[in-house]
Formats: C-alpha cells, structure tokens, sequence
C-alpha cells in the first residue's frame, strides 16, 4: 500500500464532507480551507485530513511518505471541463494573420480555422496524435490539472472523426490524467459537404454516431452552435440523436454572436453550456431553471479579443460558473488554469474564491465527476497540488503567468517536483 502525508501545509483549500457537486452564486465567494493543516493519501484516494493540533485521523505510521508543506498551499487538482487538445500541427500563420486584421471569421471563411486543422489532421497517424496529446497532457498536469475534457471535432469525416476519438480512449489508459472524451463532429461544416449541410448532419447521426456507440468512444456529444457552423435548430437535432446513442450533450455557445445555443442546450439537458461571451437576460433566466453549467472559457476570448461573458452578472443572479481552458489550436492555445484563473479575476471580476471554485468542484461537475474529483474530501480521488512557499492561495491569479506549482499528486502517485 501507498501512502503518503502532507504535513504542516499553510492552507488546505477547498476542503468538504463530499456532498457538494457545485456551487452557485454567493456560496461561489466561499471557499472552505483549512489551516496549519495536514492531508493523508493511501493509493489513489484521499484518506484523512485535519490540523497540525489533532492527528486523530492518522493510526498508521509505518511505510509513510512524509511531505512538508511548510509555507506552502495545498490544492484539489484543476479540472478542465473543455479542451481540443488532440491536434496535429499548430496555427501560429492565422495568429499573425489576426494581427494584421484578419477576424476569426474571415480565416475561416478563406478556409482556414478549424478546416485548416482539419485538412492537417486527415494526414497525421494515430501514433502521432498520441504522442503530441500526451506532451500536452503532461504539460497541464504539471500546471495542476488532473481531470480534462478532450474533443474530437478536427476530423470532420468519418475516418479521421474515428481516429480522432480512439486516440482519446487510448489516451485514458496511456496518461494518470482522468479523462472524459466528447464528439464535437458538429465543429464546422468540411468543405466537401459546402452547401450540403444537411448531408453531412445526416452523416453524423446515421454512421458515425453508432459507430461512435458501438465502440463506445464518446461520454459526450458537443456542437458548434454558431453562424456560419450550426444553427439552434441543427443543435437540437444533433444532440437529441446523441442522447440516443448513451452521449451527454454539451454547447458551444454564444461564442460569436447570440445564436441559440444556451436554450438549445437547456432544451436537450446539456450538461453544460460554454464560452457565453453573447449571453443575454434571457439566456440567464433560463439557466436559472436548469442543471446545465455555465462554462466561461476566458483564454479564447483573451486571445480572440472577443467581448466578456457577463459572468459577474451570472453569479450575481444566484448562477454557478465553470471555467476552462478551451485549450485548442485556434482560439486558446494555452492549458494553463492557474493563467485562466488570473483572467477570471481580473478581467471578469470574480473574486480568487469563485475562481477557484469555477475551476475546480463546478468543473468537476460540468465533467460529471464532481462526485470524486474536484475538492479534498475523504474517499476523493488523490490528486492534489503543492505549491512553491506562497503567502496564499490568492497570490496565485494575482501572479499572472508565473508557475507556483512545486508538485503534484495525481491518483495517489506523486509525479511531478520542480
Ligand atoms: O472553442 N469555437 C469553436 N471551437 C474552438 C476553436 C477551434 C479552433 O479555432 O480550432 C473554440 O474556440
Ligand atoms: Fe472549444
């Protein structure tokens, strides 16, 4: 047996009994930490947890890893509730190209974008995808994220969707990271099928989705709800078939302009909506009456320069907010949560507690793992970070951009020290 404690740590952060699966509005500005506090691993969950004036929890002394966290801060491991991490090649032309002022849309409209992806992915092997995906896993992990997301959506055919998705399932064995997979078939409309997009939606729910169910390769089923990709109605369609075939809904939504997709995912249960910069009143109210996470993505409206979700205003209303990274080729290609968290607090007004809480125990629920994931709880999953000597887990947004994180934990298995 495994085991492992963390002692003398300055704050426990985010510690609870197990029973919260997110939190909403004004509970997001609390955030249950512990301090002068000690942590207790045994394989991959969390055993015990207490103050350095009380080891009632620990009676095993023997075989036992000892950390000390003196100065330091012990956090739950990130969740990433949306990524596109599986790609092949990189797009820093249409970066430049931006610069110079070209919009998003006019990249995608001469080709580019996701079909410029999609065209770079068709010729890449599976090994190969494996292989970057697994530098980039493993680059998140050591920036403090133990559970994410990972979409297909760059194939775009049946051949390279498939491929795209049994790298994912690969990817679950190969990588310690907990791993959830989401067909995003519905990204963009492939050039062959210009002007037949019909024909391609018929595609994706009559062959590729049971293809999808048989080898069992998606927990979800996501759509690019947008001008110019799929309308509101074309989401319903799409995701109703998914349903049908065992996978969850999720949205993109409201990225570009107001266009349907947060009712679209109410409407079919979406277990969460995401990127929200177009949200209005109407949208608000009816995430009021549902289950579906708002998710913010703020590393994509960063780098597209696209206008703030209202997430102040969300929260306000009594909503709960998830944020994720989106890491992605196109439109955020950075994994870093701790640099999410910066721009949660910064740009969008949330305090360092609804930051931390969006990122982790709200995104654990917008991946349905809330239950085991996404704070310190006994009989939780271990994963957990330490960081560097810092006076607090507010210093972590307030150094935008710097790497805090001296270890982590993933499963039980201590696998990274700077
Ligand atoms: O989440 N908005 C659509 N999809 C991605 C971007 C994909 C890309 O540009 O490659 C996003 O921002
Ligand atoms: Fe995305």
């Amino acid at each position: 047996m495994s085991k492992i404690l963390i002692k003398n740590i300055r704050t426990l952060v985010q510690v609870d009994n197990g029973e919260r699966l997110k939190v909403s509005g004004l509970d997001m500005k609390k955030l249950p930490c512990l301090h002068n506090a000690w942590l207790a691993i045994e394989n991959d969950k969390i055993v015990s947890y207490g103050t350095m004036d009380d080891w009632g929890g620990i009676t095993d002394w023997s075989n036992l890893t000892v950390i000390d966290a003196t100065n330091k801060i012990v956090m739950p491991c990130y969740c990433d509730s949306h990524t596109h991490i599986v790609y092949a090649g990189s797009r820093e032309g249409e970066f430049v190209d931006r610069i110079n002022g070209l919009t998003y849309e006019q990249i995608f409209e001469r080709g580019g974008g996701i079909l410029n992806s999609a065209k770079k992915l068709s010729d890449a092997t599976e090994e190969e995808l494996i292989e970057s995906a697994l530098k980039r896993l493993n680059e998140i992990m050591m920036m403090g994220t133990g559970t994410v997301e990972i979409k297909s959506g760059y194939g775009l055919s049946e051949d390279s969707e498939l491929k795209m998705l049994r790298v994912i399932k690969k990817l679950k064995t190969l990588s310690p990271l907990t791993i959830k997979a989401t067909f995003l078939g519905a990204h963009a409309v492939p050039t062959e099928y210009k002007n037949r997009k019909t024909d391609y939606i018929k595609l994706l729910i009559n062959e590729i989705m049971p293809a999808i169910a048989e080898e069992q390769l998606a927990d979800y089923c996501d759509v690019f709800c947008e001008q110019n990709y799929f309308t509101k109605e074309e989401t319903i369609e799409i995701l109703t078939a998914a349903k049908n075939h065992g996978m969850t809904p999720k949205v993109h939504a409201e990225q570009l302009s107001n266009s349907g997709g947060v009712l679209a995912g109410i409407e079919v249960g979406a277990i969460s909506v995401d990127h929200l910069e177009f949200v209005g009143d109407i949208e608000i109210t009816a995430l009021k009456n549902s289950k579906t996470m708002p998710t913010i993505l703020p590393g994509a409206a960063f780098f597209l320069g696209l206008p703030l979700p209202p997430a102040r205003k969300m929260m306000d209303a009594g909503l709960a907010i998830a944020v994720a990274s989106d890491y992605n080729p196109g439109s955020s290609p950075s994994g870093n949560i701790n640099f999410m968290l910066s721009l949660c607090c910064i740009q969008y007004k949330m305090t360092p507690e609804e930051a931390i809480n969006a990122a982790t125990i709200n995104s654990a629920y917008a991946m349905d793992v809330s239950k085991t994931h996404g704070s310190i709880a006994i009989g939780k999953q271990a994963n957990v970070f330490i960081t560097q000597e810092i006076p607090g887990y507010e210093y972590i947004p307030y150094a935008f951009a710097s790497n805090l994180i001296d270890t982590v934990i993933i499963n039980g298995q201590i696998t990274h020290t700077i």
